[in-house]
């Protein structure tokens, strides 16, 4: 039997050894980390994860050929196959800060994989690691080969893909160097963040002109060269992959004397952050310039729907924002935890990645915030609700109740176009919708 052993057990880890374990019967998949919590959750009903279907699929494999554990070093040593997926968070401080990946989890892994090794090892890398250091780190401590051009190099690509091949077809399977996989990796995220602050940028050319941002997008988006999906105005993206692998494709451009370049994809960053502001501004500005003491809902904290990841989500630069003009916020959101919320909301930009760096929300903005489960529960008595996470749910809520329960004039800010805003105004709402007509 094939063993895979993976190192790290969060949002990448977890899910794809998931469904290999499901995909690959004949594979004993073992995922190990250093976090003792997560593993412990990851063998209970409380997954520490949420992603649909996630959890059908982790009951059907866990106990047969999929198990999780925190015996790193055990299985490292017992694998065939060891992907890596630690968290390389963007730097702090030093050489590269803001920028460049900082790779401390990153080598650990990669020397205690040294360490343990008693055989031929593939391994196989889903961090996002710059392919000079990963060659470097791994040349100096092994000698695996890197490339697929030995005749190693070329069994370990064809193992990797009969991995993939129980479920992938082998058309779709692409093998290419180490750059431009790299490249490869970057440039998608890069391209699809680029789109959504295209459309952004557009949002609020919209409102400037009276056109509509949906209207915009579903004409341009019948040219099938450009597309219609991923075409949704929102109030920024989030998540934990497009700014950093953008900060990491700048300082790629940097290093490269390459400024010009470094700077196109930048302005794809500054654009959702200008979005995000413009967001925090328009609510400021339509409640007469003050929600000084004004209670606002938030109705949403994921950076999306259907998930519990808050990293980098719009709703903390939203949240910080109101709080800042010392705003009471209730906040809703139907998968993340009130923890999670008051952590997100008290770090530093960047120190979501690095969890040591923590520090304590201050004491004024703890009684600023409240969390509640329940969208009804939130907006009650509220002076404006703010929709930053386009959960389904908020499409069907009963707002001529919500309206009810209000303070008047009572305000909508729209981060996501998924209210009716015709509807909505009927009963007696003032609407702001992204990108749409006031
Ligand atoms: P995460 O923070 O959710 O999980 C990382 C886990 O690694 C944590 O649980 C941590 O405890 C564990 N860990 C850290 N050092 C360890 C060590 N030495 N030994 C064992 N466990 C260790 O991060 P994530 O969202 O799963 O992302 C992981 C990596 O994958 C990041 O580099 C991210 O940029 C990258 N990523 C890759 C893809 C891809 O498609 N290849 C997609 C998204 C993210
Ligand atoms: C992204 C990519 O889409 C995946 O292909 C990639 O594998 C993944 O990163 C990764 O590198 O791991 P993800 O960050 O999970 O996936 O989520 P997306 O669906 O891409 O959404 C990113 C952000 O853009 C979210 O905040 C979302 O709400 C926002 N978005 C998306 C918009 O504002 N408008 C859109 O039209 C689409």
């Amino acid at each position: 039997m094939v063993k895979i052993c993976c190192i790290g057990a969060g949002y990448v880890g977890g899910p794809t050894m998931a469904v290999i374990a499901l995909k690959c019967p004949s594979i004993e998949v073992a995922v190990v980390d250093i976090s003792v919590p997560r593993i412990t959750a990851w063998n209970s009903d409380q997954l520490p994860i949420y992603e649909p279907g996630l959890e059908e699929v982790v009951n059907q494999c866990r106990g047969k050929n999929l198990f999780q554990h925190t015996n790193v070093e055990k299985h490292v040593s017992e694998a065939d196959i060891i992907f890596v997926s630690v968290n390389t968070p963007t730097k702090t401080r030093g050489l590269g800060a803001g920028k460049a990946a900082d790779l401390t989890y990153w080598e650990s892994a990669a020397r205690m994989i040294a360490d343990v090794s008693r055989s031929n090892k593939i391994v196989v890398e889903k961090s996002t690691v710059p392919r000079e250091l990963l060659f470097r780190t791994f040349l100096t401590l092994t000698e695996f080969s890197l490339e697929g051009e030995t005749p190693d190099g070329q069994k370990a690509v064809q193992a990797l893909k009969d991995v993939y091949a129980h479920w992938v077809p082998e058309g779709r399977i692409i093998t290419t160097n180490l750059w431009s996989a790299e490249l490869s990796k970057l440039a998608a995220n890069a391209f699809l963040a680029q789109r959504i602050s295209s459309v952004n940028a557009m949002s609020a050319l919209c409102e400037a002109t009276g056109a509509d941002v949906s209207q915009v997008s579903h004409a341009i988006g019948k040219d099938t060269r450009i597309g219609p999906r991923f075409l949704n105005s929102s109030v920024g993206f989030g998540g934990s992959c497009f700014q950093k692998d953008i900060l990491n494709l700048v300082y790629i451009c940097e290093c490269n004397g390459l400024t010009e370049v470094a700077n196109y994809w930048k302005q794809v960053i500054k654009v959702n952050d200008y979005q995000k502001n413009r967001f925090v501004n328009r609510v400021v500005s339509s409640m007469f310039n003050t929600v000084s003491g004004k209670k606002i809902a938030v109705l949403g904290f994921a950076f999306k729907k259907d998930t519990g990841d808050t990293r980098e989500t719009p709703a903390i630069d939203v949240c910080k924002g109101l709080l800042g003009d010392k705003a009471r916020l209730s906040i809703y959101d139907p998968q993340v935890t009130e923890d999670q919320i008051q952590r997100e909301l008290s770090m530093n930009k960047y120190d979501w990645d690095h969890p040591i760096h923590l520090q304590p929300m201050s004491p004024a903005t703890v009684k600023q915030v409240s969390v509640v489960w329940d969208a009804y529960e939130a907006t009650k008595d509220a002076h404006g609700i703010c929709i930053v996470t386009e959960w389904e749910e908020f499409k069907t809520l009963d707002f001529q109740r919500i309206f009810d329960n209000m303070q008047k004039p009572a305000f909508v800010f729209d981060g996501r176009n998924v209210v009716n805003v015709k509807k909505l105004r009927e009963i007696g709402f003032i609407v702001y919708s992204i990108g749409k007509p006031l």
